[in-house]
C-alpha cells in the first residue's frame, strides 16, 4: 500500500578508509565535531525536517556503539531501529536494506558524515518533505571533480555525473536525497558500478530520466561540510566551535531541539542534564532550561 507518511534513513556505515587509522577501531559517524559525536548532525538535520521514525545503518561492528549512544530516540521523542549493513555496497543499497522498515513510505535519506547550516534550512527541508517528487539538494563547490556533479540545461537537471574529469558545473550534491515509496524497487534495479557500489548517482539518473528529480540549489547562506578527510574533520570541528563560541548557542543539540519542538518534557530534558558531566554540551543544556 502507498504511504504518504515520509520515513528517515541515516547512513553510518561505510569503511572510513580515508581517516584511517583514526577509524580502525571506531566508525566514522562516532567521531567528534567539536563537542558531539558527529552522527548528531545529521540526526538533527532529520529532526529539524519533522522525521522522527529513523532507521540507522551501521556497520555489524559498530551497530551496539551507536545503540549505547542513541538508544531507540525515545530520550528524543524519535522512534530510532538499527540496520546492518554487512558490506559497504554503496548508497543505493540503503533503500534494499531498509525496505522492510520504509513498508511502502517514502524516504528522506542523509548521510552520517554530512552537516548542513543555514538559517533557512528547516524551511527548505519541509518543502521538500512535502512533495511528491524526488528531490534532492545542489551546491556550489570549489573542487566539482570531488563530488557528484549536476549537468543542467537552463535550470533543469540533466544528468548527474560522479566526480567528472571534465567541467560540468560547480553543484554538488549533497548527502540528503527525498525520493518516493518506489525508491526499493528501483535500487533492485541497479547493477553495481566498476567500482563495486550501488551507485546513488544511478538510482538519481533513473528519476531524472524520468522527469521526476528536482534539484534545490541551496545559496551562499548555507553551509555543507562533509567530514570524510583528516582536513575536513577538523575544519567541520572548527566551524561548529567558532559559530557556537561567537553566538552563545549549539549547532546540532538533539536534546535542544526535541524540547523546541515539543516532542520531550521540560522535566525529560533536566532529567538528561546529568548525564552529561561536566561538558560544556551539559552547562550548555542548564542555559537552555534557564532561557
Ligand atoms: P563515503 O565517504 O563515500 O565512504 P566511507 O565513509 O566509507 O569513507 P572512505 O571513502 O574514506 O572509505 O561514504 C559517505 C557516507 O555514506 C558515509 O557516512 C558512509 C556512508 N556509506 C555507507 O554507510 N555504506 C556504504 O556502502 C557507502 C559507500 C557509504
Amino acid at each position: 500500500m502507498t504511504q504518504t507518511k515520509r520515513k528517515a534513513i541515516l547512513l553510518a556505515g561505510g569503511t572510513g578508509s580515508r581517516l584511517m587509522p583514526v577509524t580502525r577501531a571506531i566508525s566514522k559517524q562516532l567521531l567528534p565535531i567539536y563537542n558531539k559525536p558527529m552522527v548528531y548532525y545529521p540526526l538533527t538535520t532529520l529532526m529539524l525536517s519533522d522525521l522522527r521514525d529513523i532507521a540507522i545503518i551501521t556497520t555489524p561492528e559498530q551497530q551496539s556503539s551507536f545503540a549505547n549512544l542513541i538508544g531507540d530516540g525515545a530520550q528524543w521523542g524519535l522512534n530510532i531501529e538499527y540496520i546492518a549493513q554487512p558490506e559497504p555496497e554503496g548508497i543505493s543499497q540503503a533503500y534494499i536494506l531498509a525496505e522492510a522498515f520504509l513498508d511502502g513510505h517514502p524516504s528522506c535519506l542523509i548521510l552520517g558524515d554530512n552537516l548542513f547550516f543555514g538559517a533557512d534550512l528547516p524551511k527548505q527541508l519541509s518543502r521538500a518533505n512535502q512533495g511528491q517528487t524526488a528531490s534532492v539538494f545542489a551546491t556550489h563547490v570549489r573542487n566539482p571533480e570531488a563530488y557528484g556533479v549536476v549537468e543542467f540545461r537552463g535550470e533543469r537537471p540533466i544528468k548527474i555525473v560522479e566526480k567528472p574529469q571534465e567541467f560540468i558545473s560547480n553543484y554538488a550534491v549533497t548527502g540528503l536525497y527525498y525520493l518516493p515509496s518506489d525508491a526499493p524497487d528501483r535500487a533492485r534495479q541497479l547493477s553495481k558500478s566498476a567500482r563495486g557500489e550501488y551507485e546513488i548517482t544511478d538510482l538519481l539518473n533513473g528519476y531524472i530520466e524520468d522527469e521526476a528529480l528536482s534539484v534545490e540549489k541551496l545559496g551562499r547562506g548555507y553551509a555543507w561540510l562533509d567530514t570524510g578527510t583528516h582536513a575536513a574533520l577538523l575544519d567541520a570541528g572548527n566551524f561548529v566551535r567558532t559559530l557556537e563560541d561567537r553566538q552563545g548557542l549549539q549547532v546540532g543539540s538533539p536534546d535542544e531541539i526535541a524540547l523546541q519542538k515539543g516532542w520531550i518534557s521540560t522535566e525529560d530534558f533536566e532529567a538528561r542534564i546529568d548525564l552529561h558531566g561536566k561538558s560544556s554540551y551539559g552547562a550548555y543544556l542548564k542555559s537552555v532550561v534557564k532561557n
